[in-house]
């Protein structure tokens, strides 16, 4: 049994669907426009109204089809979900004047069966400007804040819940909890969705799709492509092939640690396809970001195409290709897409015209959980802790041309900067942490002689989705350590200067 969330605004409904995740109860993730006859099909054991940036007054606000209060399914509602349930259910919200944002004091008001091992008084994390002022007939109003006269209300009948705080979000002391009671005592729903029912579900599933067929996967050196490679392997392990395209653009030992996991532990078939001198090639002289980028991800597909092609001219070349896809890049999601700033080619990603069947193993999972799998899985933790690399690898941190010279600079800065930010013991908490390397060079002096060469710029960000991003405040003494090897060690670099560039205005990485 699963748990529908509806968006009614998109960062809101992914956290709450990995919340009641986090409650081992299944979640999956619906527009605002959902019918009644479509959640009935789908049959939830319950159904969770997400929060939104609306008022519930503004036109056009999104509602929810009415029919959906009527299938006797338990419904939470929050925030700008316990709002919309109030009005159509026949309370009221107001404009109070009295909105809160942050933290507030959660105040007790009534027996409560999701409060009942609460505290009189808790913190929980606000965000509105309207208020429910009038409970609708069959609500108890349980507890209240001081912008807010209805912060809890519920129907026990129904199994309707209304909450006008963020219980998804850590700022509120007890918010999981709160979920975790809901899903699981007021909808009734077992605890049954774990990393080991993932993996037995996700193996069940890939054998039936599978059979006796052959199976390819492009290993890129990420999280995800190793993770639904490992799936398959424990489904139908001797009828894959790994591909591992190594593009000259890698980090400092992907490629060696990708092949050491995938053959000598898991004794998988590996085609590694040494092509970085045929990327150089194609790349001298190019310094335009987009043109860069084009070339890159077009070279990839054509030599994984080779390889595939080559396999395929056997009778029993492989029918299926693994995808490493995730769960958010596949909500239907009722909120408008964000504007496309670059052409991420997804470098590491099906070749369009390829007649392969795909087997998407990750489809319905977060990030997060597919790391908890691959460490279940048995992956190196240096793999399924990796942070997020873009697939034109390094050419989108070499500003300008990209020259095997160039590259080995800026692989061996990388290292230096990603070794000092795990010997910190910061590399889990930052969003990514790596080195750039500019167009330019500058003059130095080191020993006697005057130097001429390129600097290093650290960049390090903090960001849950990156959409957007913090610079991380990375301590001095630490920066000094990565200045000091940087210079040391790197061959080429006279330099080092540190990125302050939030996004927006700035991207992540450079180009
Ligand atoms: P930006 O630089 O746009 O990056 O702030 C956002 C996130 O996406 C990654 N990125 C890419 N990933 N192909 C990818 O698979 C790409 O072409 C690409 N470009 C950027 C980047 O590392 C960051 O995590």
């Amino acid at each position: 049994m699963s748990v529908l969330v509806v968006d009614f605004g998109a960062q809101y409904a992914q956290l709450i669907a990995r919340r009641v995740r986090e409650a081992h109860v299944y979640s999956e993730i619906v527009p605002a426009s959902i019918s009644a006859p479509e959640v009935a099909r789908r049959a939830p054991g319950a159904i969770i109204l997400s929060g939104g940036p609306k008022s519930v007054y503004e036109v056009p606000a999104p509602a929810l089809d009415p029919g959906i209060y009527e299938l006797g399914i338990p419904i939470l509602g929050i925030c700008y979900g316990a709002q919309l349930m109030a009005r159509d259910l026949g309370g009221q919200v107001e404009a109070t004047g009295a909105g809160e944002y942050g933290r507030t004091t959660l105040t007790r008001t009534g027996a409560s069966s999701l409060l009942s091992e609460w505290p009189e008084e808790s913190t929980c994390w606000m965000s509105h400007g309207d208020a429910i002022t009038l409970a609708p007939a069959g609500f108890v109003v349980t507890a209240r804040t001081p912008g807010a006269p209805v912060a809890l209300m519920e129907d026990e009948a129904r199994g309707f819940v209304a909450v006008q705080f963020h219980p998804e979000v850590g700022h509120s002391e007890r918010g999981q909890e709160l979920i975790a009671h809901f899903v699981h005592h007021v909808a009734g729903l077992a605890p049954t969705w774990t990393n080991t029912s993932i993996i037995e579900e996700s193996i069940e599933a890939i054998r039936a799709t599978v059979g006796e067929e052959r199976v390819l996967c492009a290993l890129s050196g990420g999280v995800d492509s190793a993770v639904a490679a490992a799936l398959v392997i424990r489904a139908v392990g001797r009828q894959l092939t790994c591909v591992f395209v190594d593009t000259g653009l890698m980090r400092q030992g992907e490629g060696e640690q990708i092949e050491e996991t995938f053959t000598r532990q898991f004794g998988v078939d590996f085609i590694h396809v040494k092509a970085a001198e045929r990327f150089f090639d194609a790349l001298g002289g190019v310094t335009d970001p987009e043109a860069k980028r084009k070339i890159i991800g077009e070279l990839f597909i054509r030599e994984f195409e080779a390889v595939a092609r080559e396999l395929a001219g056997d009778s029993h070349g492989p029918r299926f290709l693994v995808q490493g896809t995730l769960y958010p890049d596949v909500i239907e999601s009722g909120s408008a897409h964000a504007a496309n700033i670059k052409s991420h080619h997804n470098v590491g990603g099906l070749p369009a015209d390829l007649s392969f069947e795909l087997i998407e193993p990750l489809r319905a999972l977060f990030k997060d959980e597919v790391r908890h799998v691959g460490e279940e899985l048995g992956l190196p933790e240096e793999i399924v802790w990796r942070q997020p690399f873009p697939g034109p690898g390094l050419g989108v941190r070499i500003v300008g041309e990209v020259t095997r010279e160039r590259a080995a600079i800026l692989r061996a800065a990388d290292h230096v900067v990603v070794d000092e930010i795990k010997k910190a013991g910061l590399y889990h908490e930052l969003w990514q942490s790596f080195a750039v390397l500019p167009a330019v060079r500058t003059v130095g002096v080191m020993g006697d002689g005057r130097t001429y060469a390129y600097p290093i710029i650290i960049r390090a960000v903090t960001s849950d989705d990156a959409m957007t991003a913090d610079w991380a405040r990375l301590p001095h003494e630490l920066i000094e350590r990565i200045a000091n090897r940087l210079i040391r060690e790197v061959e080429g670099v006279n330099r080092v200067a540190l990125d302050v560039t939030s996004k927006p205005p700035g991207t992540i990485e450079w180009e």
